[in-house]
């Protein structure tokens, strides 16, 4: 969507994965202050996002959403000039439905009011779900919130989370700064693997303003081993997936902290070419079944080229040798490999470069900047 906002994938936390419907003001501000105190808004991740019920089932005398008020007795302007005043942007949710999925109400119909309502509070970010719909087509409801949104005037990012499908990517890209690409995820291994791959087959569409999104973190929730929450994390972010949080920033554990703070990952998902890495080696279902690791790669805006390169199985793989040519790079050009986990230049390679061990659900991420030859340095 051509507005003023989502250059770059978006970071940030939303409530969902990690709370789901029990939320309220005090946890909103708690992880507001929580995300300046732990230094991640400096990282990038701004958006603080309330996902589905914090709003009342009925609307007020004039016809407005209003806060649940058991939950949000404060009103959404005051947590909106809370999250503000620490810096931070202020995501909400609803639904182009009659009623949210958990059953608040939903803005079909009500978008032009809806919009102005949230702009009024300062609202810079809307995730809009896909429940209650009537079965009006996507191709409606969407739209007609995107013009709701660019008549305030306000810059909004603007989320469409359309699990329905419907051909989103025929019409994605115009309508919102980002689309759900899937079901919603779980915080178990097969999910992750589901997501990331189908996010993948329309991956050409992505660009600055917008992005596929195969749904929200969940580094940090307890379903992912380690190895799995940081193969996860690197695989979102070199398909330019939204980095947007899912997990408890109280009792997040160390560990999972470093993975969502590795800023030489997060450089990768935000780098401002904004290509989608996308599959390059066993692409189909068919290696999958047959434990082939996978290598998803995009350029940089400086030349370089990241590679994910992937086990979804538990098994070991031994070796793997990764051919540069798969990932764009001309034959005998010498290659400097950084390993992003690792903070580690690995040296120059020239064709390829063989990965001497493959642990089951790990992946390698590298940074590969092709160096230039001789008569290049030369000619200069
Ligand atoms: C479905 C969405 O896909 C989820 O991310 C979440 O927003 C829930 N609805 C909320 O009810």
């Amino acid at each position: 969507l051509e507005n003023s906002v989502g250059k770059t994938p978006q970071m940030g936390w939303n409530t969902w994965n990690k709370f789901a419907c029990s939320i309220n003001e005090t946890l909103i501000k708690k992880s507001a202050d929580q995300i300046v105190d732990l230094g991640l808004d400096k990282l990038g991740y701004k958006y603080v996002n309330i996902d589905d019920c914090w709003n009342a089932v009925e609307r007020d005398s004039q016809g407005r959403m209003q806060a649940d008020n058991q939950t949000f007795p404060s009103g959404m302007k005051a947590v909106g000039d809370y999250i503000h005043s620490k810096g931070l942007k202020f995501g909400i949710y609803s639904s182009a439905g009659n009623l949210t999925c958990q059953g608040r109400a939903g803005s079909l119909y009500h978008e032009d009011i809806d919009a102005q309502t949230w702009a009024d509070w300062g609202v810079d970010y809307l995730k809009y779900d896909n429940c209650f719909n009537n079965d009006v087509p996507a191709i409606v409801r969407y739209p007609s919130m995107r013009d709701a949104l660019l008549k305030t005037g306000r810059d909004i990012f603007y989320s469409i989370c359309n699990w329905g499908y419907e051909d989103t990517y025929k019409w994605g890209p115009q309508t919102g700064n980002s689309w759900r690409t899937t079901m919603d995820i779980k915080d178990v291994w097969a999910s992750i693997q589901y997501n990331f791959r189908y996010n993948d087959i329309h991956y050409d569409i992505a660009k600055p303003g917008a992005w596929n999104d195969p749904d929200m973190l969940e580094v940090g929730n307890g379903g992912l081993t380690l190895v799995q929450e940081k193969t996860h994390f690197a695989l979102w972010a070199v398909a330019k997936s939204p980095l947007i949080l899912g997990c408890d920033l109280d009792t997040v554990s160390k560990e999972s902290f470093a993975i969502i703070t590795n800023q030489e990952i997060i450089a990768i998902n935000q780098d401002p070419l904004g290509v989608q890495g996308h599959c390059r080696v066993h692409c189909t279902y068919y290696d999958i079944i047959e434990n082939r690791a996978q290598v998803y790669a995009g350029p940089l805006a400086n030349g370089d080229v990241a590679a994910v390169i992937v086990n979804w199985a538990y098994t070991n793989l031994g070796e793997f040798t990764l051919n540069f040519v798969d990932v764009d790079i001309p034959e005998n050009t010498p290659v400097l490999i950084r390993d992003l986990w690792a903070h580690q230049d690995l040296g120059v390679f020239t064709n390829n470069f063989t990965i001497s061990h493959f642990d089951g659900y790990e992946s390698f991420s590298y940074r590969l900047t092709p160096q230039k030859s001789f008569e290049q340095v030369f000619l200069q």
